[in-house]
């Protein structure tokens, strides 16, 4: 299956697949909103890194300077893939345990008077993080609407909250329960003319379309790794101008460096050789032509551009072919967003018909995912609904199966 892409380029999925050993039981993945597939070579850097002398970070012996390699390798990576400075890429445990720290630390600024934004739209790692931060230091959270019917979030809504008292805007880059990409620059634009800092949530946009933060014009922006190929780890990029103004608590023999300081304890040196590999694998999925190799940035927007293309069009597809069954609700409806669907069938609980296609070889999970705020604005408490999410492993044999499985369903 090979697809092209908006721009130059093509991504060969039948290649692509052969790289992921998991794909052998035969099951089609659409559940990669909630942690995709590895491929062998992320697999084999994990392995490679645990193997090889390794040891604290240092510059004498091999064993401290892989340790050290392997950090420097993994920022610069991160660097790549987001457009940013890698002095500002701090690792962590995941998105959401990076996001209570940070949160923790940036109330320490904050006092009664001071306010903070969070949206309806958010997975709640983006939402209750500041809620509780904000809670402690007795700061007001305001919390801006999306429009449940077309799934979009105005800027204007995040606007008419905004006024000098407003600290800080924690908004998602694009949603995990229905896929709607913000406007991030409008929105980063409105919030620094009062002041404030914003806070993106990358984690679900990054698997999804070429990213540049300095273009989003983002204070914060976070991502995890095992969303886009990569292992089960964290990251979060902070402007590193901003991050030598903040004082997380630490120990007190730990660096004070940026952006050390923000790292606790020892770094999961595999997890991030993993993470480099996972950024170099999706770098290449547009191949390269012979003879010439541009630079991984340059390539890594190429790929995301023509990934973007071939999930679109997968996801049209599915949109498609679903509108033929009874009482379905696609609820993902907004201009721009990922390829990720949330779909109900009038009559028909979305946890037996995740069990049915489960076991029939077809993952697409049901709830709400951790979105809560989405899921109680669209309706649906917590039972959320079907999550239908594309990887860059999913080609049309894949949606084929999902059809044809929920073709059985309905005919049982
Ligand atoms: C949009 C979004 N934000 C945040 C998170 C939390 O990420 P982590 O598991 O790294 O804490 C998730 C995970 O599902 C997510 O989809």
């Amino acid at each position: 299956v090979t697809t092209q892409s908006r721009s130059s380029g093509t991504i060969d999925v039948s290649a692509i697949r052969t790289r992921f050993p998991s794909l052998r039981n035969g099951a089609a993945h659409f559940d990669g909103p909630g942690g995709t597939q590895t491929p062998d070579l992320v697999a084999r850097a994990v392995y490679d890194t645990l193997t090889m002398p390794l040891a604290n970070r240092g510059t004498i012996t091999p064993a401290e300077r892989n340790a050290e390699d392997v950090v420097v390798q993994a920022r610069v990576a991160l660097g790549d893939l987001l457009g940013a400075d890698p002095a500002g890429i701090v690792f962590g445990r995941s998105m959401t345990q990076l996001t209570m720290d940070l949160a923790r630390t940036l109330a320490k600024q904050w006092g009664p008077g001071d306010e903070v934004i969070v949206t309806r739209l958010d997975h709640d790692a983006n939402v209750r993080t500041w809620v509780l931060a904000a809670q402690t230091v007795g700061a007001r959270v305001r919390f801006a609407d999306f429009d449940p019917d077309t799934g979009e979030l105005d800027p204007a809504q995040i606007g008419r909250l905004l006024s000098p008292a407003t600290r800080l805007v924690a908004v998602t880059a694009a949603s995990n329960l229905i896929g709607t990409i913000p406007d991030l620059p409008t929105i980063s634009e409105m919030v620094h003319a009062v002041g404030a800092r914003v806070y993106v949530d990358g984690v679900h946009y990054t698997a999804h379309a070429p990213i540049d933060v300095v273009a989003s014009r983002a204070d914060f922006f976070a991502c995890s790794p095992y969303k886009f190929l990569g292992p089960h780890c964290g990251a979060v990029y902070g402007r590193p101008e901003l991050l030598e103004q903040l004082a997380p608590d630490k120990l007190l023999p730990s660096t004070h460096e940026v952006p050390e300081r923000f790292e606790l304890g020892t770094l999961p040196y595999e997890l991030m050789a993993g993470t480099t590999a996972a950024i170099d694998f999706l770098a290449d999925l547009v191949p390269g032509t012979s003879g010439f190799r541009a630079g991984r940035r340059e390539r890594l927007i190429a790929s995301m551009t023509a990934l973007e293309g071939h999930e679109d069009r997968l996801r049209a597809r599915i949109e498609t072919e679903l509108r033929q069954f009874p009482g379905v609700t696609i609820y993902s409806r907004a201009a721009r967003r990922t390829p990720t669907l949330l779909v109900t069938f009038a009559g028909h609980d979305s946890q037996q018909i995740r069990r049915f296609l489960g076991e029939r070889g077809v993952n697409a999970p049901a709830g709400s995912f951790y979105a809560y705020e989405p899921s109680h604005r669209l309706g649906l408490g917590d039972a959320g609904g079907l999550r239908i999410g594309l990887a860059p492993y999913n080609d049309d044999s894949d949606v084929d199966r999902l059809i044809k499985t929920l073709d059985e369903y309905f005919d049982a």
